[in-house]
């Protein structure tokens, strides 16, 4: 069911992301992973390819939502098809309470934004296609837990 698909993976290169992506490559999809990192996604291709999966990688930051929507494009356009976007990464990085509470407010915004502008972005890119597979899985970002914990990390 898994054979042959293709997939993106935002923070593909590690930790949840790369459990997914590797998760995936096992049952045959192409997986695409993006991080900002060069070095750690080389790594985590190498891993993947090693279990003779199939891995591609792409370095973008996924605070610039244009250049996602750009690999998107291109990941379609060589493979005819797009079938799961996991939408991983976030900005948020467990901010202590030193950080100033503008900064705090723009990272969680962009937590919240980002999934919603990405998924109205692919299902209004897709919906038109003669075969439309995309699926989409949002992993949900510790920022609205801690927030909703009041567990912002003293200092
Ligand atoms: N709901 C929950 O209970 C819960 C618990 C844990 C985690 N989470 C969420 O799950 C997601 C993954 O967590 P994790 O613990 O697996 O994280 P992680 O181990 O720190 O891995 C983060 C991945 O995202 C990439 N990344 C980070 N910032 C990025 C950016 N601005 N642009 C592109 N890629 C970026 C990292 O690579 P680079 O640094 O090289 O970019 C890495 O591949 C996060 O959204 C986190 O908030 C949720």
């Amino acid at each position: 069911m898994l054979e042959n698909k293709v997939a993106i993976i935002t923070g593909g290169s590690e930790g949840i992301g790369f459990g997914i992506a590797s998760a995936l490559a096992s049952k045959g999809t192409r997986v695409y992973l993006v991080a900002r990192t060069q070095e750690k996604l080389e790594k985590a291709k190498e891993k993947i390819t090693q279990q003779s999966g199939k891995a591609e990688i792409r370095s973008a930051d996924i605070t610039n939502i244009e250049t996602i929507k750009e690999i998107v494009e291109g990941v379609y356009h060589d493979n005819g098809r797009l079938d799961i976007f996991v939408n991983n990464a976030r900005a948020w990085k467990g901010q202590s309470l030193n950080t100033p509470f503008a900064d705090i407010w723009r990272l969680i915004e962009f937590d919240m934004r980002a999934p919603y502008e990405l998924t109205h972005y692919l299902v209004n890119r897709f919906k038109n296609e003669k075969e439309n597979t995309l699926r989409i899985l949002t992993v949900a970002s510790q920022a609205t837990l801690q927030v909703m914990d009041n567990g912002l990390r003293f200092c």
